[in-house]
């Protein structure tokens, strides 16, 4: 199925390209009609011509009796509107199809998404939050589109803090050890292992010791750092089972995956004559990247202790991605402090010649999860605060404000709904806003069901579905004439339509907050439809019309809340 959009870009493309080839119809949804076209005011200027003649010459010159009419206005838009039959024939049509109008993504891409990514032994923050979040959505978003997804948990899991990990690890014994990672306390873990780095001279020599024989390869150690990989992702599982996450373990191709690499990066940027000698380390200087001074910034791909650094990793990972993996698209969901570190890899692996033309590589990044103050987000004692810590309460809220619930579910029952509220309200605050933008973690408004939040269109969505619950028999949809006599049925109905582009937009731009839009959009001409329009106590054929909007509207946001990653539950 064709979306409305792309129908009539089409059609208005080829009578705008018959005054002046390839003028754009520059088509937008609109509030004046269903969609306006503005691409008359440059094509005027172009022909030398006014614009609502040129306009008017326009809609003389195409036929679109059965979808839409056309009417000028102002200085030379083109007013869409669709008509009856088309909307009808339109729902009908979705009526009938389990994508809703989203037509399946040719040619399908691989695309390979970095999310995630938190730090072996290291508590898993708001920041993995958010990565984790919109990392998940899109990839939910590519494979509902129809492309092929490779999961890539970037975790760090190498570099010379493991030295003193290890040697932590061997103090408290492995048993221990292993317990307090086991139960998700790898901030004290961590702080433990630093504390004593810093005061005793003697383990901060076992800790450098340690760093060499694991670079070294020694088998003991290898197999120590295991134990504390092991340990790290069984429990950022536990983190994803809790949030509703893809990520598998297979999914974890840390840094240290990439070590073989290393010095064959190395190497090829030398024959290549990139690789310059400053301060002892060894650096690429990709162009266009300058400090204040007008000095060009370097990339430091060895330092100069020999080590390799975060750059080098990157570098071998883009490499290993198009080169091995074959990717079509490459997306990186890191914050945006990282911006220019990615802007330098991706410019060196271009020059380098490992990142062709034809890959679409690019940074998603965003912003900072800020406290209810708007300032940074901390605990009361000043930590930062644990990602577990925020879903756990989260779900309590869920739990508290469905209290009153109490004599209706039995409690396994409250705690399973209660997660599928907490979820929705931490993932779509996440994700409703531009993501460029910071945003404040505020639970209170964040699990409450009205308002722009998860929970309100997890509502909105079992609203619609209780209708459906007073019926005496499922009902068989067959031809349903939509009259849309009123305008709040129109309204519903050309929002049910809209699903295509609002989807394909979120997609193209890397901006799941449009659907969200979309979807709390919807959600509100759902309200107003049904405010105005008795649905059961109707008379037929009106009946059965208003319960297929009805139909729509519950599927259209099941699955929209779906390829975000949030569940629509059937009751609340
Ligand atoms: N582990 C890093 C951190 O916690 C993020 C890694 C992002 N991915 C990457 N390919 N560099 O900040």
């Amino acid at each position: 199925m064709t979306s409305t959009y792309d129908l009539l870009d089409a059609r208005l493309a080829a009578a705008f390209g018959r005054l002046g080839p390839g003028a754009d119809p520059v088509l937008r949804a609109s509030e004046r009609a269903d969609y306006q076209a503005n691409g008359a005011m440059a094509l005027a200027k172009a022909l030398g011509r006014p614009p609502r003649e040129v306009a008017a010459e326009v809609v003389a010159g195409l036929d679109l009796a059965d979808v839409a009419t056309l009417e000028v206005a102002g200085p030379g838009f083109i007013n869409v509107t669709l008509t009856t039959g088309y909307l009808s024939r339109a729902l009908g049509t979705l009526l009938g199809d389990a994508r809703l109008g989203v037509e399946p993504a040719a040619p399908a891409h691989r695309v390979v998404i970095d999310y995630s990514s938190a730090n072996v032994a290291k508590e898993m923050h708001v920041g993995h939050l958010r990565s984790t979040v919109i990392g998940d959505a899109l990839a939910r978003m590519y494979r509902f589109a129809g492309h092929e997804v490779i999961a890539r948990n970037h975790v760090g899991d190498w570099g010379t803090p493991f030295g003193m990990l290890i040697e932590h690890l061997v103090d408290l014994g492995e048993a221990g050890a292993i317990t307090t990672l086991g139960i998700g306390d790898l901030n004290a873990f961590y702080r433990g292992a630093r504390e004593k780095f810093e005061v005793d001279e003697a383990f901060k020599e076992r800790s450098r010791l340690r760093v060499v024989a694991l670079q070294g390869g020694d088998p003991e150690t290898l197999r120590l750092w295991r134990v504390l990989v092991d340990q790290s992702v069984r429990y950022f599982g536990e983190v994803y089972a809790k949030l509703d996450v893809t990520l598998s373990p297979e999914d974890v191709v840390g840094e240290s995956y990439y070590n073989p690499m290393l010095e064959g990066v190395v190497a090829d940027l030398a024959a290549a004559g990139l690789l310059v000698e400053s301060d002892g380390a060894q650096c690429v200087f990709p162009r266009g990247f300058a400090n204040r001074d007008g000095e060009p910034l370097p990339l430091i791909v060895r330092k100069s202790d020999e080590g390799f650094g975060y750059a080098a990793t990157d570098l071998a990972a883009v490499r290993d991605r198009v080169g091995a993996l074959h990717a079509d698209e490459l997306l990186y969901v890191v914050g945006t402090p990282q911006s220019q570190h990615f802007a330098m890899v991706f410019e060196a692996a271009r020059e380098a010649g490992w990142l062709p033309e034809g890959v679409r590589c690019e940074h998603v990044n965003f912003g900072h999860v800020l406290g209810p103050d708007r300032k940074m987000f901390k605990s009361r004692a000043g930590a930062t605060v644990r990602l577990v810590d925020l879903v756990d309460e989260a779900i309590a809220r869920a739990v508290a404000s469905l209290e009153e619930r109490r004599g209706e579910m039995s409690g396994e029952e409250r705690l399973h709904l209660a997660t599928q509220i907490a979820r929705a309200a931490i993932k779509y605050a996440d994700l409703s806003t531009d993501r460029t933008h910071d945003y404040a973690f505020d639970l209170d408004r964040m699990v409450a069901f009205e308002g722009d939040t998860g929970p309100y269109l997890q509502y909105a969505h079992a609203r619609v579905r209780s209708i459906f619950r007073r019926l005496e028999a499922p009902v068989e949809w067959g031809d349903v004439a939509f009259a849309l006599a009123s305008p709040a049925e129109r309204h519903l109905a050309t929002g049910l339509l809209a699903l295509p582009e609002a989807f394909s937009s979120a997609l193209v731009t890397l901006q799941p907050h449009r659907l969200c839009t979309y979807l709390f959009d919807l959600a509100q001409r759902f309200t107003a439809f049904y405010d105005a329009c008795p649905v059961l106590s109707a008379a037929e054929p009106t009946r059965t019309e208003r319960l297929a909007l009805c139909e729509l509207t519950a599927r259209t946001l099941r699955l929209g809340l779906s390829v975000l990653g949030i569940e629509a539950p059937e009751r609340m």
